[in-house]
């Protein structure tokens, strides 16, 4: 049986980086999130002191920066030009900049290229935005995450609050629902749903639960493979 490439998108805190790991340990398959690519540009571009806005500068920094993984627990660890950036890269400010980033052509076309390259023998799970409709359109399994924004809004409050960062409730609602608009209207590559995919919606889910349905869903699919 040929080993899978898997598919797990949705909007923000849908509990993809968190399935997404789940999985790939149990599978023994690699696990790649796409969106700390995008948030280590967006670090990038913040401490270069290069203004977000403007495209053409932001553009041209693509070419010199090296972004790369590394096991590690909790979390995985992220690396741009060798430099550990793994923590750095969930601050507020680059949370309130990365849509913005990820909707630069250059940015999307380089990063796409680098996913599609880790991917290429499958044996992985990639969670994102657009992993199911453009980077891996052939990919057996996709999976689309969805949750209320209240309950995602909620999830990211409590994971905040054990990380000690002071945003409240209301403020993260907030931010969740203009990252998910921005994604969803942007031009190249929006967070959207593949016609093949299959949504599941957790809200009211545990991450077991979550992780049990899924599991059926690539059961189903290793069956036909
Ligand atoms: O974990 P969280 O939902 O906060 O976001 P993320 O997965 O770390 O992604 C951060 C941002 O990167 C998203 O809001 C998108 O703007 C962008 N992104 C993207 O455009 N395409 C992807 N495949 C993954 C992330
Ligand atoms: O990657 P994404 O932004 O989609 O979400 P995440 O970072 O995996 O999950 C956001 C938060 O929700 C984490 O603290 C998870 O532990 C939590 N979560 C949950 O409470 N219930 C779920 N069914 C999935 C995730």
């Amino acid at each position: 049986m040929n080993e899978l490439q898997i598919a797990i998108d949705g909007p923000a805190s849908a509990g993809k980086s968190t399935i997404a790991k789940i999985l790939a340990t149990d599978l023994k398959y690699v696990y790649v999130d796409t969106g700390a690519m995008y948030r280590a540009i967006t670090f990038a571009v913040l401490t270069q002191n290069v203004n977000p806005k403007d495209e053409v500068a932001v553009s041209a920094m693509v070419p010199e920066l090296e972004i790369s993984f590394a096991p590690g627990n909790p979390v995985q660890k992220v690396f741009l030009n060798r430099q550990e950036i793994t923590t750095e890269i969930r601050s507020v400010e680059v949370t309130a900049n990365v849509s913005l980033i990820s909707s630069y052509a250059v940015v999307r076309t380089a990063m796409t290229a680098l996913q599609r390259k880790i991917a290429a023998d499958g044996g992985v799970v990639m969670d994102g935005r657009d992993i199911g409709t453009t980077v891996l359109p052939a990919a057996q399994v996709k999976i689309f995450l969805i949750a209320s924004v209240h309950e995602r809004a909620l999830r990211r409050y409590k994971e905040n609050q054990a990380k000690g960062m002071p945003e409240s409730l209301a403020e993260i609602e907030e931010a969740v629902q203009k990252r998910d608009h921005l994604d969803s209207t942007r031009q190249i590559s929006p967070l959207k749903k593949a016609v093949d995919a299959i949504e599941v919606d957790t809200t009211g889910l545990s991450i077991p639960e979550v992780v049990h349905v899924i599991k059926e869903i690539i059961h189903q699919q290793q069956a036909v493979n």
